[in-house]
């Protein structure tokens, strides 16, 4: 049988899933199933991982069987992942240690205040070139050490394996409890605080600083390899990619040269430039990180602007506030009026990452007065997504010496016009979306099609991106630094709100 399609699986915060594409890297079948969010105490967010993979057993034959595809027409299979969610679980059981702690929970925050006092950022950023944050997975194996008694112990004597999403899966996927491989890829471990991001190597300060072993770590390959055949689910397929779901988006919108930049704006919002094979530390409170890295050539770095709550902030507005009953009518509301009336929202839910990185800042709405209604309110919900992108640029402008021209963008969000167009006005850059809005998928799907042979090379995947929508700037330049210093302004009332 020839084989025509290329399977990715996106496993994301709220859901897994599944998408087959062709040779021109248009969509063919999709599967999709939500996984609960468990919120078990203020600041604290978990998934259970068995969950996640039962899901993962049930739309991986689902994708197949809607657009009627045998499993050997299937080349490859590509992973995209959530990053930073840590999973721990038993290697001869195949049973995770309580639920998965998710990249947004906060619980680590009084760890993390201490590491920056001693032995502060320095320490972290000349080695893996993060900022002690909540956001990464180390403090949180750190924090599952000293709060259960003999994790710590088990971990060093081979009992347990830790890994983000895509190591969970593909463990699972290549045989779990049977001998499953234990790897990662260099965009995931860089984000979890303790690979070193020069060498791409795990470090050994950084494992000692935080007390992990090395026996409970994977083994960190390229994001582009041929790792080994799937044994469970589609039997002799093999997977062929690994990437953070972020770095997946840059790659499925084909941001293969230096100063090439996404937005993928989902419940939070990552903003990734291209650097080249060259890694820019940032002084402006980005992160470098890395973008890809395709078999043995040498990784593509990015640097990278973390924004925790974007779309979370409009669910917010619908679940717990009850404004509105879907999130496209958000849109709706905030046309019933001409501007935000004065009034600004700083969604700092999980403190405030890129480029502040303050664990202590808080959520704020300021500039309430009586003339406020909830036509306002919802302005000032999709403003606070388009004035953390603008904080996200202009310290990007100011690390490296590509200023942005053109912000490419995909995810939910960007169904929103008036939110592309506000993106575009404060910004004063034209933003662009490509006719696939899956680039996550996308991405996956690229890096396990170029790693099987499936695609020859980058040049084929660039002309498959095409344009699908544009929004060029166009608000007066007075109002726009006006409005922006009243943002600046919001956001420092939001810092240190906890003591
Ligand atoms: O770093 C967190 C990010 O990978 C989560 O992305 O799209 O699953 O919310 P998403």
């Amino acid at each position: 049988m020839v084989e025509r399609y290329v399977l990715s699986i996106d496993q994301g915060t709220t859901s897994t899933r599944c998408i087959l594409f062709d040779h021109r890297g248009r969509l063919v079948s999709v599967a999709q199933r939500e996984h609960q969010q468990h919120f078990p105490r203020p600041g604290w967010v978990e998934h259970d991982a068995l969950e996640i993979w039962r899901n993962l057993e049930r739309i991986v034959p689902q994708a197949l069987s809607s657009a009627e595809i045998a499993a050997d027409e299937v080349a490859a299979i590509g992973i995209a992942n959530q990053r930073e969610t840590t999973v721990l679980w038993d290697p001869s059981t195949g049973v995770p240690l309580g639920r998965a702690i998710v990249w947004q929970d906060t619980r680590t925050a009084p760890l993390v205040e201490r590491l920056r006092k001693d032995p502060g950022d320095e320490f972290f950023l000349d080695r893996c070139c993060l900022p002690p944050s909540t956001y990464f997975s180390a403090p949180r194996i750190r924090w599952l050490f000293d709060e259960v008694p003999g994790l710590e112990q088990r971990a060093r004597d081979g009992e347990l394996l830790f890994g983000t999403m895509e190591t969970w899966l593909i463990w699972n996927l290549t045989g779990g409890v049977d001998g499953g491989l234990h790897i990662t890829d260099a965009t995931n471990a860089s984000r979890t605080m303790l690979m070193n991001i020069h060498s791409l190597t795990w470090d050994q300060d950084l494992l000692d600083f935080f007390g992990v072993p090395r026996a409970m770590l994977p083994e960190i390959h390229a994001s582009a390899e041929n790792y080994g055949a799937a044994r469970t689910i589609l039997p002799g397929v093999r997977i062929t990619a690994a990437l953070g779901d972020q770095q997946a988006a840059l790659f499925g919108q084909t941001c293969f040269s230096p100063g090439d930049a996404k937005c993928t704006y989902g419940t939070g919002s990552f903003l990734l430039l291209n650097t080249g094979s060259k890694m820019i530390r940032s002084r402006h409170g980005l992160l470098s990180t890395v973008a890809y890295k395709i078999d043995d050539q040498p990784a593509v770095y990015a640097l990278e602007g973390s924004i925790a709550v974007t779309g979370s902030l409009v669910q917010w507005f619908r679940d717990r506030l009850g404004l509105i009953s879907s999130a496209p009518e958000i849109e709706t509301l905030a046309l019933t009026v001409e501007d935000n009336g004065g009034c600004y929202i700083v969604p700092a839910f999980s403190g405030l990452f890129a480029p502040h990185w303050r664990s202590d800042a808080r959520g704020v709405i300021v500039g309430l007065t009586s003339y406020i209604t909830k036509g306002h309110l919802a302005r000032a919900v999709l403003e606070a997504t388009g004035w953390q992108t603008r904080e996200v640029v202009d310290a990007m402008n100011a690390d490296s010496s590509i200023g942005l021209k053109e912000l490419k963008v995909d995810g939910g969000m960007t169904a929103d016009n008036l939110l592309m167009q506000f993106i575009a006005d404060v910004l004063d850059v034209p933003v662009v979306r490509p006719m696939v809005a899956e680039t996550v998928s996308l991405g996956a799907a690229y890096a396990a099609g170029l790693a099987s042979g499936y695609w020859p090379d980058l040049k084929v995947l660039r002309n498959n991106w095409h344009r699908a929508g544009q929004w060029l700037p166009d608000m007066d330049p007075g109002r726009r630094e006006a409005e922006y210093e009243n943002w600046q302004r919001a956001v420092e009332r939001s810092i240190g709100w906890i003591r």
